[in-house]
């Protein structure tokens, strides 16, 4: 699996080789510790955007973050994109980041409840969410609110981490003492739901994380 059995994650490991804004070179220590410890998450945004694009139309993404997969998803599309997050402070970075790599101008950004989006139905060509779900206290309902909010025909892509994910994160996460959400694993019976919705349906793991895509 690539995980060391004792995790320490020294910053002192890290190359001293990164430049920018503070916040961003926070970050992307960060993540090259995690990197070094199996977990490479760019390698995992790669690996869904491979499986979920092309996207057409108006994008909506479920969870921004600190903006990594959405900075990632700007630089692939040319359409606009409505990025929504409950916690202001995470959709800060998201902001921050999609501004200063120059993909922010085709990018609204909402504070909104994934479980109460608002919208009427209908409203995007497509909806995203990277890593977020086991985040959001129901997902099922967040999941609802996707599929009311996609045009007929529209594509619905659900990732978040894999079991293998799971693992790795919730072991880095328990280095750093920290404790990481780590709900049960719920694509089958997503799938099948949407299945019955009368969606096509794929599904892929790798890279650490799982992909559901889901064609209206
Ligand atoms: C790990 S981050 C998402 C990472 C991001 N998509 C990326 O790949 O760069 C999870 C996000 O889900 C957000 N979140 C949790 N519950 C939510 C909810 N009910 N509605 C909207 N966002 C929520 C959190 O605030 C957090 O910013």
């Amino acid at each position: 699996m690539g995980i060391s059995k004792g995790i320490d994650l020294a910053v002192k490991d890290v190359p001293q080789k990164l430049a920018g804004p503070d916040w961003l070179v926070e970050m992307e220590r960060r993540e090259a510790l995690f990197r070094q410890h199996g977990f490479d998450m760019a390698a995992g945004i790669q690996f869904a955007l491979s499986k979920i694009l092309p996207l057409n139309g108006r994008i909506l993404e479920v969870g921004s973050g600190k903006g990594r997969f959405l900075t990632a998803l700007a630089r692939k599309v040319a359409n606009p994109i409505t990025s929504v997050d409950i916690d202001p402070a995470e959709q800060r970075f998201a902001i921050q980041q999609t501004a200063y790599y120059g993909v922010d101008a085709r990018i609204q950004f909402e504070i909104r409840d994934a479980e109460r989006l608002g919208w009427p139905a209908g409203r995007f060509d497509a909806v995203v969410t990277m890593n977020a779900m086991h985040h959001i206290p129901d997902p099922w309902r967040a999941l609802a609110e996707m599929v009311r909010l996609l045009k007929p025909g529209g594509k619905l892509a659900v990732c978040d981490f894999s079991a293998s994910g799971f693992y790795l994160m919730d072991r880095l996460q328990q280095a750093e003492g920290k404790t990481h959400p780590h709900p049960a694993r719920q694509f089958p019976a997503w799938q099948s739901w949407l299945r019955a919705q009368g969606f096509k349906t794929n599904t892929w793991v790798a890279q650490h994380e799982e992909i559901l895509l889901a064609q209206g």
